[in-house]
């Protein structure tokens, strides 16, 4: 992939880097979309009606079941040259923020240290009724365990719809964001809120804003770059080319 000086040399200078990842980063490891798909996971199921307390509540065994399922199928995955680019940028580049959206912890399988998870992670439980953390997701239980500091019912440990996301992760990335001199936009449909408030506090904020996405976004006509790609070819090409590291 060919890419302007102006972007190399204008990332070349950047000292804080932010990156906002969303479902299309995994896309390539092979976890489906939220909301391209019609087949896999989200297909099957309206993930409106099964990710909520709610429908935890009228059936918790049938929502634990849901993600047992999803969790199985996201174990068998693994990272992608675009996860892998990203944890290389960490170790060896500039400082470098890294916002996810997704639960499927393929960043930090791909070496990603600092990572801030916005919805939380599918490998992990926390309870029902505090919120106590409690482990890894006990891969043999066929029904939702009880916690063992409360006895309440435990639950997957992400973000339903209608709740609040982790306010200490928000801050996280508000505060990094803010700061940051070049921010990339990567996978994201950038409609689902306050996430999606991100990119637009990177261009209030300065920063160079790059999307990198196949498809359009609301954000592809303000950020200053949109590679039209997929994650996995233009990351570890662009990291190339502006850091020097990697395979390209
Ligand atoms: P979406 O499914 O909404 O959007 C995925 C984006 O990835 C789309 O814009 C695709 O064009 C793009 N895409 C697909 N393949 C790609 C590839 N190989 N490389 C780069 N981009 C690619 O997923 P999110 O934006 O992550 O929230 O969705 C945000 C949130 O909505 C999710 O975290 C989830 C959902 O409701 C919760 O569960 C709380």
């Amino acid at each position: 992939m060919q890419f302007s000086d102006a972007l190399i040399a204008r990332l070349r200078v950047a000292r804080r880097v932010a990156v906002l990842t969303g479902a299309g980063v995994s896309a390539e490891s092979g976890i489906p979309t939220f909301r391209a798909a019609q087949t896999g996971l989200w297909a099957r199921y309206d993930p409106q009606e099964l990710a909520t307390a709610e429908a935890f509540r009228r059936n918790p065994r049938l929502v634990w079941e849901w993600y047992a399922w999803r969790r199985q199928i996201i174990a068998a995955c693994r990272p992608n040259p675009a996860h892998l680019a990203l944890a290389a940028l960490e170790s060896a580049g500039p400082h470098v923020t890294l916002i996810t959206q997704n639960i499927d912890g393929l960043h930090q399988e791909a070496g990603s240290r600092a990572v801030i998870e916005l919805h939380g992670n599918i490998r992990r439980v926390k309870c029902f009724a505090h919120n106590h953390p409690a482990g890894d997701w006990p891969v043999e239980a066929a029904e939702p365990p009880r916690c063992p500091r409360c006895g309440s019912l435990l639950r997957p440990d992400v973000v339903w719809f209608g709740e609040t996301l982790d306010a200490r992760a928000v801050q996280a990335a508000v505060s990094a964001v803010a700061q940051c001199d070049a921010f990339f936009s990567i996978g994201t449909s950038t409609v689902v809120y306050p996430a999606a408030q991100l990119p637009w506090l990177a261009l209030q904020g300065g920063a160079l804003c790059v999307e990198i996405n196949p498809e359009d976004t609301p954000f592809t006509a303000e950020a200053a770059v949109a590679l039209r790609s997929p994650a996995g070819v233009a990351l570890p090409a662009l990291v190339k080319a502006v850091w020097g590291i990697g395979e390209g």
